[in-house]
């Protein structure tokens, strides 16, 4: 980096700036490149001091500067997510009114918000009450507080999943291997009562049973529920909660960037447009007599 500052300014890019403007590149590369190299090396110690399996990277369908969700695996995966997960976890981002045209029908989400009780109030009487969902409503959380999950949980906290795949190292990969990846302990390791082996999750020991088997959840489409289909829908859905704006975004970069070539091509354009004479003008010396 230092070297290839030295080279700029070699190259006489800098030289109007004087002597004091090159010594400040220099030791800007010879900090940054440091730096650089120190995050690299913390990045790489953490990932050689963990002890758990890494996750393979799987063929997402919406990997890609161009692809958007699946989304009829997002709507399975909220299916899995709805008979299965959230019996223990929260997914307290996420609102009913977000599945409207996303993975329901406006009419279907009314429906599937309805299914639930939402504490409200309070009424003119002062009182709190119960109604079924509004579109408006978040999802609600299994446990009423963190104790009562802890309580309910062998003394470990089923963490929210509306993140999730943002929050851990290998996102998607890291969910599909997690729930596809219970084994029986090793040889030599020893699990405490509740506990379970997953060699994805660090350290082995992980208070989460598996809950994915063969015909774990039910999908209304008829795709055959094995383990591995509800788990990559179940890991699509959950990356679908992180980044619910991902196609718009994805979008909006086709659209920047077929804007901005043209925009691109107009200026270039312009530029020569104004700069021929300037380019193609010719001076002469002509001594006076
Ligand atoms: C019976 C309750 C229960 C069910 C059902 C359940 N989980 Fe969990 N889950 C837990 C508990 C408890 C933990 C905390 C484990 C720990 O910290 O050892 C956890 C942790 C997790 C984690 C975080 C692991 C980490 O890296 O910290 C993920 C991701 C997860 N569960 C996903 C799921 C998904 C997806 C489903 C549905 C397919 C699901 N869970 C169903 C109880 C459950």
């Amino acid at each position: 980096m230092a070297a290839a500052v030295g080279r700029i300014c070699g190259a006489r890019l800098f030289k109007n700036y004087g002597v004091a403007t090159t010594q400040l590149l220099s030791t800007l590369g010879v900090v940054g490149g440091g730096v650089g190299a120190l995050l690299f090396a913390l990045e790489q110690s953490v990932q050689a001091s963990g002890n758990e399996a890494h996750p393979p990277h799987q063929p997402w369908s919406h990997d890609g500067w161009f692809k958007s969700f699946d989304h009829a695996s997002v709507r399975r995966g909220y299916e899995v997510y709805k008979q299965v997960c959230k019996a223990c976890h929260s997914l307290q981002y996420i609102a009913y009114r977000n599945l409207v045209n996303c993975t329901h029908t406006e009419e279907e989400a009314k429906a599937e918000a309805a299914e639930v009780m939402v504490k409200d109030g309070p009424d003119e009487e002062g009182n709190y009450f119960e109604r079924p969902g509004k579109l408006s409503d978040y999802f609600p959380s299994p446990y009423p507080n963190e104790n009562a999950a802890r309580a309910a949980n062998n003394g470990a906290y089923p963490p929210d999943l509306s993140y999730i795949v943002l929050a851990r190292k290998g996102g998607e990969d890291y969910i599909f291997s997690l729930l596809t990846g219970y084994h029986d302990a090793p040889a030599g390791v020893v699990l405490r009562e509740g506990q379970n082996y997953n060699p994805y999750f660090a350290g082995g020991a992980i208070s989460m049973a598996q809950v994915l088997f063969n015909e774990a959840a039910e999908y209304t489409d008829g795709t055959p529920a094995t383990a591995s289909q509800l788990a990559k829908d179940v890991a699509t859905f959950l990356r679908w909660t992180s980044e619910p704006e991902l196609d718009q975004r994805r979008l909006m970069t086709i659209k920047a960037i077929g804007m901005f070539t043209f925009l691109l091509a107009i200026s270039y354009y312009i530029k020569r447009h104004k700069f021929i004479t300037l380019k193609t003008r010719k001076l002469a010396f002509k001594p006076s007599k």
